[in-house]
């Protein structure tokens, strides 16, 4: 082993025989392409905690075993993906009010004895991940979900946080986006304008809005799109896709029409700095994003060329 690999190797060694050293850890099915694990651990080194974070495959039987085993071993938290959100919200014995909104719950806070906090940053880091790259007047944007999924309930409940009065929501299944705005209309100033349609009226409804956020995982194969391709695109209208795996095929066609894209990678590693912040009790400007997302980036755009 060369000198610099025996340095490294004995620097994780020390790092993990710290006799406070905490743990927080991702559980999900799969979780084995997540970069979770990789952004986490390099802002935790970056801000200098005694702590790791660790992911495991766990299946929906076996859930709630596992929080109750890293409770007991008194890990610091853990952060929970598909196909856990909705169900890690049932083990919670307080979630915040954002986590309520949503009805399910993407981090967890192991606190005194055996109780487990809740909640939920993906809303959140899909606002900073978008303030990051665009300034973004809240009050008067007008915007279109496509999707009335759980990851939709986050984007569409900090809408309304956020003070947005024109939201449209365009799914599939009508009745799912006409119950979503319904639940969550509570959250949005008494006169905003909130709407449902069907994804075929897209083109329709585009042509009267600052921002799309296409909130499904149709594309994903990079061959679907949820909605027809457009055929023209605002200049002013921003496409955010909370898909980060691979460009879309409406990605494609709008960043082809002129259209300003951001994928969700942004989204990504700031739910991640927020969650980071909630465990340590941190404003969220403490927390390297921008280095993470940098580092996810760099990541997936695999080793450049030369
Ligand atoms: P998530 O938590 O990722 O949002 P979800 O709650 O299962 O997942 O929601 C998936 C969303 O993608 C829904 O809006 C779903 O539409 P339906 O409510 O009609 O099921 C949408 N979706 C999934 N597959 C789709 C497809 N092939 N075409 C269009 N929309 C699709």
């Amino acid at each position: 082993m060369s000198t610099s690999k025996f340095a490294q190797v004995g620097l994780y060694v020390e790092r993990l025989s710290e006799p406070n050293l905490s743990t927080i850890w991702l559980l999900g099915q799969p979780v084995e392409h997540s970069l979770s694990p990789l952004i986490q651990n390099f802002a935790l080194q970056a801000m200098g905690r005694s702590a790791v974070y660790l992911s495991a495959e766990v299946t929906p039987e076996l859930l709630s075993q596992a929080v109750s085993g890293l409770s007991a071993l008194r890990a610091l938290g853990c952060n929970l993906t598909v196909p856990h959100k909705q169900a890690g919200f049932a083990l919670c014995h307080r979630v915040s009010p954002r986590a309520q909104v949503v009805k399910a719950v993407n981090s967890l806070k192991f606190v005194g004895e055996g109780e487990i906090e809740g909640e939920n940053t993906d809303g959140l880091g899909w606002v900073r991940g978008l303030e990051a790259q665009f300034q973004i007047a809240w009050g008067s944007v007008r915007v279109l979900v496509i999707g009335a999924g759980g990851a939709a309930r986050g984007v569409v409940g900090v809408l309304g946080e956020l003070g947005c009065t024109h939201c449209t929501v365009l799914n599939r299944t009508p009745e799912r986006a006409e119950n979503l705005v319904e639940e969550l209309q509570v959250c949005f100033p008494g006169h905003a304008d909130l709407q449902v349609g069907s994804l075929e009226q897209f083109s329709k409804f585009v042509a009267g809005v600052d921002l799309v956020v296409q909130t499904t995982s149709v594309g994903l194969d990079g061959r679907a799109s949820p909605v027809p391709l457009p055929e023209v695109w605002p200049g002013h209208v921003i496409l955010s896709e909370l898909i980060y795996h691979r460009v879309t095929p409406l990605a494609s066609s709008v960043s082809a029409l002129g259209g300003a894209v951001q994928d969700g990678l942004p989204m990504l590693c700031y739910q991640a700095a927020e969650a980071l912040a909630w465990w340590f009790d941190l404003e969220a400007t403490k927390i390297p994003a921008a280095e993470m997302l940098a580092l996810a980036r760099r990541k997936i755009s695999g080793p450049s060329p030369g």
